[in-house]
């Protein structure tokens, strides 16, 4: 085994790890794709070393230059990771060592353990920013959606079962709604990881002269008027893995919603529902039957639901019970949060993907739409604009649908009369409360389905998409 193995740690062991044991506890597989995290890590930490009069310019200068040909040689694929070094810092302390002689001095006043929770906050400053970029290009999608299809309207269903007209662009917009809290979500949790933890040491710090707000500056963990944020801590700073729940509670979530979305657009694209195509780019035929056209896409958006979900559970009951401080569990936390995020991010484009490419088929909504039961809730307000207490009118109404039932009558088809006689509030318009066109107008207050409301709820929401906001 080469010498240089145990210049981090090897010290006061007599014995080199075990084959089995490197294998067993490396992490570089999983964690060097923090890798230019720790270079920045790294030049921030030698320039605040530099800067307190632990190394000198020269020392400091000579690390830089050398992380600068360490970044490219990453960048161009040069760098072959090595599981004797265990994990990502330790890999990218050798090479740069065997380059710089002066890097020897990098690791004064830090531990990994501060090291590891630095990368990844500046990890999750980047993932929430580029999954909040595709939650608004998913945005955007919808309301495209919506205001291309907003004459369209279709049933709305509770309990799978026909119960009231809603449009199209209202149901999509739905899920704006869905996706736009899912950007509160991320937001929250990228301003968590918007703290320094470096200088934390193992878990007590250093008694070297260090400056933390200098090393937090330079990373930009900085609040809205640029004053450096660092953790309060030191213990907490390097055991704390909240963040690692917030962020996957919020992929968890995100995937819920996906699941939603998806399981409504494998409905929809039924035979028996056929309200929408979905993009043949997006679906898949099957081996055996010519005819089909498989949802993949959607079903995979179900699936991947279960996923996130499971990688939330994994990081909750690794850190349940764990004693304060450093954990070798802890290393653990990286590849559920991984993966939540490749898998949120890859969701996202192919939601929106799939949702672009979608055709509404506006014939079969209408069909289905015109089924006039729809609308016996608006004949029960209809009574109760004539002082019919609303217990009652509810009872009439229903009275009505199963007269319809009985008679095998369309339930606006009833003649008046019948009708009559079974409340005489009824007068001859009543049927008029089953002009579709009518009942959509009469839905007129905020965040209703009626025209006018869908029309500045989709405006409302090109506005805010265009400046930017959630
Ligand atoms: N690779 C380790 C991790 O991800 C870094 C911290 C190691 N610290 C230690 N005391 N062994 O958790």
């Amino acid at each position: 085994m080469a010498n240089d193995q145990h210049a981090t740690w090897g010290g006061r062991f007599s014995e080199e790890p075990a084959e089995l044991m490197l294998k067993f506890s490396e992490s570089v597989s999983f964690d060097s794709r923090l890798a230019l995290y720790d270079l920045r890590v790294n030049r921030a930490h030698s320039a605040m070393l530099c800067k307190v009069g632990i190394l000198s310019d020269e020392e400091r200068d000579a690390i830089h230059a050398g992380l600068d040909r360490l970044e490219n040689d990453i960048r161009n694929g040069k760098v072959e990771w090595d599981i004797r070094y265990e994990d990502v810092h330790m890999n990218l302390e050798q090479i740069l060592t065997r380059d710089v002689p002066a890097a020897a001095k990098l690791h004064t006043a830090r531990s990994r353990n501060d090291q590891i929770a630095t990368d990844m906050r500046l990890y999750f400053k980047d993932v929430c920013r580029a999954i909040d970029e595709r939650l608004a290009v998913l945005l955007n999608v919808l309301v495209e959606i919506a205001e291309r299809e907003r004459e369209v309207l279709l049933p709305g269903y509770t309990h799978l079962q026909r119960a009231q007209p809603v449009s199209v662009a209202h149901h999509l917009l739905a899920y704006a709604e869905m996706f736009s809290r899912d950007r509160v979500r991320f937001a929250a949790a990228a301003d968590a990881a918007n703290v320094c933890p470096l200088g934390s040491g193992a878990l007590a710090g250093t008694t070297l002269p260090i400056d933390r707000e200098f090393a937090a500056e330079q990373l930009g963990f900085v609040d809205a008027d640029g004053k450096p944020r660092v953790t309060r801590n030191s213990m907490d700073a390097i055991s704390d893995r909240d963040l690692f729940l917030d962020f996957a509670q919020a992929c968890a979530v995100c995937g819920v919603h996906f699941s939603r979305v998806a399981e409504d657009m494998i409905l929809w694209s039924t035979r028996e529902f056929g309200f929408v195509e979905l993009p043949d780019a997006f679906c898949t035929g099957s081996s055996l039957m010519p005819q089909k056209k498989n949802p993949d896409a959607m079903e995979l958006l179900r699936g991947k639901a279960a996923r996130l979900q499971g990688n939330l559970q994994t990081l909750f009951t690794m850190v349940k019970g764990l004693p304060l401080t450093y954990n070798r569990d802890l290393q653990e936390d990286k590849p559920p949060v991984f993966d939540s995020g490749d898998q949120v991010s890859i969701c996202l484009e192919v939601l929106a993907g799939a949702l672009g490419g979608m055709k509404v088929k506006a014939e079969t909504c209408r069909k289905a739409v015109s089924d006039p039961l729809l609308l016996v809730t608006d004949v029960v307000d209809y009574l109760v604009r004539k002082d019919v207490p609303f217990r009652e009118a509810h009872h009439l109404a229903g009275k009505l649908v199963r007269m319809a039932e009985v008679e095998n009558v369309a339930i606006d088809r009833l003649p008046f009369d019948r009708v009559k006689s079974l409340h005489d509030s009824f007068d001859e318009d009543w049927a008029a409360v089953f002009d579709l066109e009518r009942a959509m107008e009469k839905r007129t207050g905020a965040g209703m389905p009626g025209r006018e409301a869908v029309e500045s709820e989709v405006r409302d929401w090109r506005e805010r998409l265009d400046h930017g906001e959630s």
